[in-house]
């Protein structure tokens, strides 16, 4: 059967993997609600467009922290890739660089940053949690960095919603583990690289053993003095911390809810972001990951002044059912969707994408008050 939607992935992925894996990647935090709301969010955006306007060429290139790419659509970091396909991340890595976008390495990979380098070259970004023992050992974090640095890793993506693991109750039930035949590779020399079977989630007894929950915005000024590649803080939700981002010295924002997989009842990004757009006041670009399936979705996110948008799941469940053919099928799908989007919008560039193309429940809610009574 054909694929011709980003989502039919997840069905053929969910046939193919072992329950336990499918559900880690599949599940969000307890009754999962903040999962639905991230895609059904979008629905409440509808567009207007405009007509007449000659979109005979569409140019969907721009920039992302000085780095030309194809198209405003990345790949969000994902852990332990090799469960989906024992291409794993290699084959996430050839299909970002064909596409000519950028991917972000998850520091719970199962291939290190050496070997995802090794496949030739490509913008990547390396995803970082200040959790493996920072203030216990700092040494475990420069000596990351600073592999990252070597590889040629050109941004540090640092996570700072994970003080703690979300109660993934589906990892619980399934008594999650990484598979015995692979490891976190980029931790592995530092004892750190399995994650075990213990009496419920593996990873989250992994994440309580390791974890420093003392971890504050010092320590993102700290790792500024270990790196001079740019930090973007990923999980970014309130205008507040937008503008503690920003008074810190961060080069981006992603605005992100860790994929539905950390706190529940939180909002869903697309509905979070233009409050921290706002608050940036432009000084930093601001992305954003969760729930992204469609092209129209794209458009949505960067129409409320997104920069780019990350995807997570879907490169996932598409490596799960065809390697690296099945992600490079994603990038494309989404690709074709956002141009004609954009076509059919009456958008030919980026900057032609404006607030007044869409319109959002939310802004109906504001026109229309409800009658005091
Ligand atoms: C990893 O970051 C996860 O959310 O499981």
């Amino acid at each position: 059967m054909e694929i011709t939607n980003v989502s039919e992935y997840e069905a053929i992925a969910k046939e193919k993997l072992p329950k336990m894996v499918y559900d880690y990647y599949a599940s969000g935090a307890e009754d999962e609600w903040t999962l639905r709301e991230n895609r059904n969010a979008f629905s409440r955006i509808l567009f207007r467009p405009r007509i007449l306007i000659d979109v005979s060429k569409i140019d969907l290139t721009t920039t992302v922290l000085g780095f030309k790419i194809s198209m405003p659509i990345m790949i969000a970091p994902t852990a332990m890739q090799k469960m989906a396909h024992p291409a794993g991340e290699y084959a996430t890595a050839r299909a970002a660089s064909a596409a000519g976008t950028i991917m972000t390495l998850s520091s719970w990979a199962t291939s290190s940053v050496e070997e995802v380098a090794s496949t030739g070259p490509g913008i990547r970004f390396f995803q970082l949690y200040l959790i493996v023992q920072v203030t216990r050992d700092r040494n475990v974090v420069s000596q990351l960095v600073r592999r990252a640095e070597r590889a040629g890793f050109k941004a540090i993506a640092l996570t700072v919603d994970t003080p703690r693991l979300g109660r993934r109750e589906a990892d619980i039930k399934n008594r999650f583990a990484l598979p015995p035949f692979l490891t976190l590779k980029n931790l592995e020399g530092l004892d750190l690289g399995k994650v075990e079977k213990t009496d419920g989630s593996g990873l989250a007894t992994y994440v309580a053993e390791q974890m420093d929950r003392s971890l504050s915005w010092k320590d993102v000024k700290w790792l500024q003095t270990i790196t001079s590649l740019p930090i973007l803080v990923k999980g970014v939700l309130t205008a507040e911390d937008a503008r503690l981002a920003i008074q810190n010295g961060v080069a981006g924002i992603i605005v992100s809810n860790h994929g539905a997989r950390q706190l529940d009842y939180v909002p869903s990004t697309i509905m979070a972001l233009e409050e921290v757009v706002k608050a940036t006041q432009g000084q930093v670009p601001v992305f954003l990951d969760g729930g992204v399936r469609r092209g129209t979705d794209v458009f949505k996110a960067l129409a409320l002044g997104a920069s780019g948008i990350f995807i997570g799941r879907p490169v996932v469940f598409s490596l799960a059912a065809d390697g690296e053919a099945g992600v490079r099928k994603v990038l494309q799908m989404l690709c074709d969707e956002f141009e004609l989007t954009m076509a059919l919008s009456g958008c030919r560039s980026l900057q032609e994408i404006t607030r007044n193309h869409i319109v959002t429940e939310w802004d109906q809610r504001r026109s229309f008050p409800t009658p005091r009574l």
